[in-house]
């Protein structure tokens, strides 16, 4: 399914900006919404003239609300496991994306609002932000892996007080529990966003996606498997001449050109 509707892409700077597109609905994500999402982040992904993806949500309440309630009431027990697959497919992939993922949490991050935001690399939230796991309220858990990103992000005890709870963090409290990585004014989001995307631009390309593979997959190993995946993934940058750019520039007291090979 191609993307223009529920979910928006532009693309300036070598930055595309993902913007989930229902502000009636507080950008609550239905079925439709995710396919989107899967287009726009395998295009982002794909395009030559795009180094970082920003994800954030339309309107100044809400970056997603959830999954759509309204839709999940009417579904079926082979349809609800059927958004659920489909929802950890799509939050998979932009978990694993090569280039880096910016949630710019701009309001609501709520159940699949908040598993999104965890399957971005990095959550800067605005001061209004609001982050929970309210699915208990519903009669389901989070099901767009939240019982595991979130456990991951903030600790197995903390993990299930929230969703046990389904309490509502402000920003500051998810700022302490490691949810959220920065705060900053509601009407700054878009541009510290971008200026952390172009400071990860600045740097090189190839080194950037082997941390992010080696975080990624290292964190769902043991330390010793984690430990021999980074060595791997050092030896892919001593591959690279933008390694040999990056130490020469240093030596030389000049700034790298990198080109991303
Ligand atoms: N799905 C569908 N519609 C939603 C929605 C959602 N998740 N969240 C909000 N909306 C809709 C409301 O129904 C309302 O629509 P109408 O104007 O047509 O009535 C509109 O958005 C505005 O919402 P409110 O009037 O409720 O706004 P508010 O400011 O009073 O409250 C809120 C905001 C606290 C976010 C509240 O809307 C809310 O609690 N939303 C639901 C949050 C939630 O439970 N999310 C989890 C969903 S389940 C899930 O995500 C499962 C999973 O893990 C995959």
């Amino acid at each position: 399914m191609a993307y223009g509707e529920n979910v928006l892409m532009e693309i300036d700077d070598g930055i595309a900006v993902i913007t989930i597109n229902r502000p009636k609905a507080l950008n609550a994500l239905n079925i439709d919404t995710l396919n989107e999402l899967k287009s726009a982040a395998l295009a982002a992904d794909a395009a030559k003239n795009v180094k970082v993806i920003i994800i954030t949500g339309a309107g100044s309440k809400s970056f997603v609300a959830g999954a759509d309630i309204a839709q999940m009431r009417d579904l079926k027990v082979l349809e609800g496991r059927q958004m659920t697959m489909l929802g950890q497919t799509v939050f998979g992939i932009i978990d694993n994306l090569d280039k880096p993922v910016i949630a710019a949490v701009n309001g609501f991050a709520l159940g699949g609002g908040c598993e999104l935001a965890m399957a971005c690399d990095i959550r800067i939230a605005a001061e209004t932000a609001k982050f929970g796991q309210p699915e208990v309220n519903l009669g389901i858990i989070p099901g767009f892996a939240g019982t595991q990103r979130l456990a991951r992000l903030i600790g197995k005890g903390r993990a299930k007080y929230y969703i046990f709870t389904g309490y509502m963090m402000t920003a500051t409290e998810a700022l302490e529990l490691g949810l959220a990585d920065k705060i900053v004014k509601a009407e700054e989001l878009l541009d510290v966003c971008r200026d952390i995307a172009k400071t990860i631009i600045s740097k090189a390309p190839v080194a950037v996606m082997m941390a992010k593979k080696s975080v990624n997959h290292g964190l769902d190993m043991d330390l010793a498997s984690g430990v021999a995946y980074e060595a791997e993934a050092y030896t892919t940058c001593f591959t690279t001449g933008d390694r040999v750019e990056g130490m020469s520039a240093f030596l030389e007291k000049r700034k790298a050109n990198f080109i991303g090979e």
